[in-house]
């Protein structure tokens, strides 16, 4: 990406703040910088009650004379400015963000703070885009969306294979596709969210492939990028795989990732990149059978969450807000995201990106505390490069290292 002017780099009390600490993925992000930030790193936990933010530290065992704690509700934006001059790098995880990350963005745009958060909506992040991308980028601040298990593990894969494609072979990537597998429990807040977003938004706002990608980039066979939902044998897998939920997040980080390196003179990302993913069901006739049963499941899902009965359905069933998978099962959980990648002269390559723990808990917490401390501690306040960005794009080479150090798997 071009350098921009370089962000003037004032005094600042933190290093990373973590906003949302009180929630369920939040106090994870604390137990992580307990045991993992470096004892020169200066850092505040935010939230909008202090007495409970106090108690998260003391529950994870933090040295409360060390680290900062900021009171800031969402919705006030005096508060939220005050919160972002303090420190070079936001890490939000209070969600739903449509509700309250918008005023957190424009606080860390107006102060020139980086940000990053875990969030999967992609309606929200269309306008923070729309909104904000224009003087992030002018300012050299990056503000990163999307710095969970949706999406780094399929933006981060795609980014890795379609550089090494071109460092082995001196060709650009114009298909990669993902099929993963996984085990993990859900989240209350997981599901406050994508309940909130559909109630906003209703389900076509997720259907356009090229929702985040900067203006005039889509290209004119859009239709053939559509999302897929039918069940189908992959031989490059050598499985039958079925449409996988989160999909229709990770494809378009994926897009907006090649589309934004490619604008800038990027040659890894072939003209009509091609990037689809999948859920693994395996070999045999039960797992085609299966196959079938992930789609009509997932139409029928979809469906029940596009009517207000429905998602009151799915409310009344989900854990609440604050709430998710024990301890145990979060031990257990585990995802494994396997990778396709085709040049045009039809070079191949395969990779790997995997971890232990549940995805959308123990994986995400290590991916969004790696990416804020890489943007605290890897980046020169006078690098540039801003803009809404994706976790590739801002990021790249640095959180892959970081994450290969953090014990997860990243392999060509
Ligand atoms: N990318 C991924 O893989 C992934 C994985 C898991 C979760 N997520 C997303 O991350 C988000 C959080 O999930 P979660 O399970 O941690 O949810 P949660 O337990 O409900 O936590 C929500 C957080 O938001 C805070 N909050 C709520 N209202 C607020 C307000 N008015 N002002 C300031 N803070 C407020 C809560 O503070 P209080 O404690 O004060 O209520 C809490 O800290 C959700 O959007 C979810 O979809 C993404």
């Amino acid at each position: 990406m071009p350098r921009r002017a370089p962000a003037p780099s004032p005094r600042r009390s933190f290093d990373v703040v973590l906003y949302g600490a009180t929630g369920f993925v939040g106090r994870q992000t604390v137990a992580y910088f307990v045991q993992h930030a470096p004892p020169r790193l200066r850092w505040a936990v935010g939230g909008r009650h202090a007495g409970r933010l106090r108690s998260v530290l003391q529950q994870a065992g933090a040295d409360l004379a060390r680290v900062g704690v900021i009171e800031a509700e969402s919705q006030d934006p005096h508060a939220l400015h005050a919160l972002a001059a303090q420190t070079r790098v936001v890490l939000s995880t209070a969600g739903p963000f449509a509700l309250h990350g918008s005023g957190l963005v424009a606080a860390c745009v107006d102060a020139q703070t980086h940000y990053c958060d875990i969030t999967g909506e992609t309606p929200w992040v269309k306008q923070l885009i729309d909104r904000h991308h224009a003087q992030a980028e002018r300012q050299g601040t990056r503000i990163v969306p999307f710095c969970g298990f949706d999406s780094v593990p399929s933006d981060l894969g795609a980014w890795m294979l379609t550089r090494e494609m071109l460092l082995r072979h001196g060709q650009p990537c114009v298909d990669v596709k993902a099929c993963f597998s996984l085990r993990g429990g859900f989240n209350g807040g997981t599901v406050a969210s994508a309940l909130n977003a559909m109630e906003q938004h209703g389900h076509k706002a997720f259907g356009d492939p090229f929702m985040l990608n900067p203006p005039g980039s889509a290209p004119a066979d859009a239709a053939a990028h559509a999302d897929v939902h039918a069940p189908r044998h992959d031989a490059d897998f050598d499985a039958w795989v079925g449409p996988f939920f989160m999909a229709p997040v990770n494809t378009r980080v994926v897009r907006r990732s090649a589309a934004l390196l490619s604008a800038a003179g990027d040659r890894a990302y072939g003209a009509g990149f091609h990037y689809q993913e999948s859920l693994r069901l395996g070999r045999g006739p039960l797992a085609a059978l299966a196959a079938a049963g992930v789609s009509v499941g997932g139409g029928l899902g979809q469906g029940l969450m596009a009517f207000a009965p429905g998602r009151r359905l799915v409310k009344a069933l989900a854990p609440a807000p604050g709430a998710g998978p024990s301890e145990r099962a979060m031990n257990q959980g585990h995802f494994r995201c396997e990778l396709f990648a085709r040049s045009a002269a039809g070079h191949t390559l395969r990779g790997r990106v995997a971890d232990r723990g549940d995805p959308g808990n123990r994986a995400t917490t290590k991916m969004v505390c790696e990416a804020a401390l890489a943007l605290a501690l890897d980046i020169e306040d006078d690098e540039g490069e801003g803009g809404v960005l994706t976790p590739a794009t801002a990021l790249g080479e640095r959180l892959l290292r970081r994450l290969r150090a953090a014990g997860m798997t990243l392999q060509v």
